[in-house]
C-alpha cells in the first residue's frame, strides 16, 4: 500500500471542505481538517466518532497567520510534511456594487484571495524543500465569467483565477503542481452564509435582487450536484498521474462554460441576462 499523503483542508465546518476531509480521509490521506471556529467542528467531530479516519480537526482562520503558523507547525511535528493544500474556505457576497462598501469588499476578498495567499505562502516552502506538492483551490464558476449583482464575489474568484495560472508557471520548477476546481451552484451552507446587501424595500436595486435570488434559491434546491460530488472530483484529480488544471463540475457550470466559450461577449452577456433575471437558469 502506498504511504498516506497528508493534506491540510480549510473551511471545513460544513459542505465542500466537511466532504472532502471525509473522502480523503478514508482514502488513505492523513487529512487535517481545518475550522476557523472549534465550536462549529461538530460536524467534522461526528465523521471521526462515526468511523475510523485518518482525520484529525485543527483550529485555522485564514485571515489570521498566527493560527496559519500553528496549525502548519503542528502539521509537520505530526507527519514532517505536507503534500496537499486545498484552499476551499469561503463566504459569498450578494448585492449591487452601489451600495456595498468598499470595506465589504475587502473583507471578501481577505477571506477568498488573501486567505488563499496567505496559507500559499506558508505551505509552498515546506513544498518546495520536498521538492513536490499540489494545491488545490476551490475557486467557482463564476472565476471565469461575471453574473450580476455578486461583483464583490466573482473579482474574487477571478483573482484566485489569476493567481492560480500565475503560481503554477512558478511552481512547477519545484514540482508542484496546481489544480482549480471551479464548482457551478452546489448543495451546501453556501447559500445560508452568503452576505446580502440592496434587499430592502428603499433599494432601487430590491426587485432586481429579488429575482436574482429567487433563481440562486431554486438552482441551491434543484442543484443535482453534492458537496461530495466536489469531494470526488478532488481525490480523482490527487490520484491522477496527469490531473487537468481544471475541473468544471456541474451541468450548470458546464453549460454556462460552453456558451462563454462559443457566443460573443455581448451574446453571451444576454443569455446571462435571460437567465438570470428572466428566470431561465444556467443549466440549457
Ligand atoms: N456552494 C456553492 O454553490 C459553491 C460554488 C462554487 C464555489 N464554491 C466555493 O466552495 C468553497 C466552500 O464553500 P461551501 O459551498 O462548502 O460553503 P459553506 O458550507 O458555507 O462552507 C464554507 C466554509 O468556509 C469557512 N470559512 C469562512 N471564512 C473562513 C475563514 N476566515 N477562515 C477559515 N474558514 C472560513 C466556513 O466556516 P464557518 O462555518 O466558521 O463560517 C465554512 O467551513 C468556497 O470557497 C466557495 O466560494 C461554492
Amino acid at each position: 500500500m502506498k504511504s498516506k499523503r497528508t493534506v491540510l483542508v480549510t473551511g471545513c465546518s460544513s459542505g465542500i471542505g466537511l466532504a472532502t476531509c471525509h473522502v480523503l480521509s478514508r482514502n488513505n490521506f492523513m487529512t487535517y481538517g481545518t475550522v476557523r471556529n472549534l465550536s462549529k467542528a461538530k460536524k467534522i467531530q461526528d465523521l471521526i466518532n462515526g468511523e475510523n479516519l485518518s482525520l484529525k480537526i485543527l483550529r485555522l482562520d485564514v485571515n489570521d497567520n498566527q493560527s496559519i503558523k500553528i496549525a502548519v507547525k503542528k502539521i509537520l511535528t505530526d507527519t514532517g510534511r505536507i503534500d496537499v493544500l486545498i484552499n476551499n474556505a469561503g463566504y459569498g457576497m450578494f448585492g449591487p456594487v452601489e451600495e456595498i462598501t468598499t470595506q465589504e469588499v475587502k473583507k471578501q476578498f481577505e477571506t477568498n484571495f488573501f486567505g488563499t495567499i496567505r496559507l500559499i505562502k506558508a505551505i509552498v516552502p515546506i513544498m518546495r524543500k520536498q521538492g513536490n506538492g499540489t494545491i488545490v483551490n476551490i475557486s467557482s464558476i463564476v472565476g471565469r465569467f461575471g453574473v450580476p449583482l455578486n461583483s464583490a464575489y466573482v473579482s474574487s474568484k477571478f483573482a484566485v483565477e489569476g493567481l492560480s495560472e500565475s503560481i503554477s508557471f512558478e511552481l512547477e520548477e519545484f514540482g508542484i503542481r496546481v489544480i482549480v476546481i471551479e464548482p457551478g451552484v452546489v448543495k451546501s451552507d453556501f447559500f445560508q452564509n452568503v452576505k446580502v446587501k440592496g434587499m430592502n424595500l428603499e433599494s432601487p436595486y430590491q426587485k432586481l435582487m429579488e429575482r436574482r435570488f429567487n433563481l440562486l434559491d431554486k438552482a441551491m434546491k434543484n442543484s443535482l450536484t453534492s458537496s461530495y460530488d466536489v469531494a470526488d472530483t478532488i481525490f480523482d484529480a490527487l490520484n491522477s498521474k496527469d490531473p487537468k488544471f481544471r475541473y468544471v463540475i456541474g451541468n450548470d457550470a458546464t453549460n454556462s462554460l460552453r456558451m462563454r466559450n462559443s457566443l460573443s461577449d455581448r451574446k453571451f452577456m444576454e443569455w446571462i441576462r435571460a437567465g438570470i433575471f428572466q428566470g431561465k437558469g444556467l443549466s440549457k
